[in-house]
């Protein structure tokens, strides 16, 4: 698997990622069986992934703790693996993210603990807080990155006006927020800056939870306990036109002896502005169907004509 650079770090992780927050996340999906979840992990490192995507809120630290005992094993060798981690949410204060330089130094110092580890290679601010200046919060982050403690700084879910005064001193190497096929409005706002500042870009739910493998047809309901029943995607009208959509890779898919969720994955790889891809996986076989997806060589028109489907 080709390797990218992480903005200006020396960072360099696989361009096909895992995003873990289906290992051990049992507050998002409560009937997870986390040694599933650790053979996830180790399905990943297994297809030449190196990437691992946590974060503390995954589990309140549970999907860290299950990454750091997979990284234990006689078979994985630590310094091959990329590890990104996110904090903000606050245990002290329920509901509230906190981004001040005691507790981001705190949260990296917990999840090295929890990951086993001694560095972190890519640690994110996971959501903006309300009171600490952005460009405070990634300085401390700085300081942490000077102590060798992470490798590289990343923020997620801010806007770009927060992202301009997080990123003032010319810190910020990552910033992973939602993009896929069917949300890409940070064509316009985000990216142009990403493209001038040298940041990397990687986007979350890449695969719609789901939405975009092409595993759903129009009377697919949800069950209420299942996250995607409240998301607005899988509902009415909305998820209709989107399953047409889907509908019509099937053929671009074929062409390639690829599935839908493969193709799609295959767009994100070819997008000049996004660097990393991070598929999330409940099973095992997911995981490494998804890894193949860098194998797949889409053609410029074929990128042109699900660029325009989707447009
Ligand atoms: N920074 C943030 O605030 C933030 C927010 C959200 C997510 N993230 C990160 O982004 C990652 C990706 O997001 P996500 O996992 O929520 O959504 P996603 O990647 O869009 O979708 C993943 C889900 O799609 C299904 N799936 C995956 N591969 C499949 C395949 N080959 N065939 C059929 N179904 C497949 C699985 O769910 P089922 O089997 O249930 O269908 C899987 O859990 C997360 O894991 C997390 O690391 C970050």
């Amino acid at each position: 698997m080709t390797d990218v650079r992480i903005g200006k770090s020396q960072v360099y992780a696989s361009t096909l990622g895992l995003g873990a927050n289906a290992v051990g996340g049992h507050n998002l999906y409560p009937d997870l069986s986390e040694e599933v979840g650790k053979e996830v992990i180790r399905t990943a490192l297994n297809n030449g992934i190196t990437l691992l995507d946590t974060a503390y809120s995954y589990g309140n630290g549970r999907s860290e703790e299950l990454i750091g005992e997979v990284l234990q094993e006689a078979a994985f060798d630590r310094s091959r693996v990329i590890l990104a981690t996110k904090a903000a949410h606050d245990s002290q204060q329920p509901g509230k993210f906190n981004n001040s330089p005691k507790f981001l130094q705190q949260a990296v110092e917990h999840a090295l603990q929890r990951l086993q580890t001694d560095y972190i290679d890519i640690f994110y601010i996971h959501f903006p807080d309300e009171m600490t200046p952005k460009n405070e919060a990634v300085a401390a982050l700085q300081q942490l990155k000077e102590a060798g403690k992470i490798r590289a700084i990343g923020v997620s879910n801010f806007s770009l006006e927060q992202l301009k005064e997080a990123n003032q001193d010319g810190y910020v190497d990552i910033v992973e927020d939602r993009f896929s096929l069917i949300h890409r409005e940070h064509e316009n706002d985000l990216f142009p800056y990403l493209k001038e500042n040298k940041i990397s870009f990687v986007p979350y739910y890449p695969l719609d939870s789901g939405l975009l493998t092409g595993k759903y047809d129009k009377e697919t309901q949800f069950a209420p306990s299942d996250l995607r029943s409240k998301n607005p995607d899988f509902k009415g009208a909305r998820f209709k036109a989107i399953i047409t959509k889907v509908n019509q890779l099937e053929p671009i898919a074929r062409d390639y002896d690829a599935t839908i969720a493969q193709l799609v994955l295959a767009w994100y790889l070819k997008h000049p502005q996004i660097d990393v891809v991070i598929p999330g996986a409940k099973r095992p076989d997911q995981v490494a169907a998804n890894a193949k997806a860098v194998d797949l060589q889409l053609t410029v028109e074929d990128f042109g004509k699900i660029d325009q489907l989707f447009k």
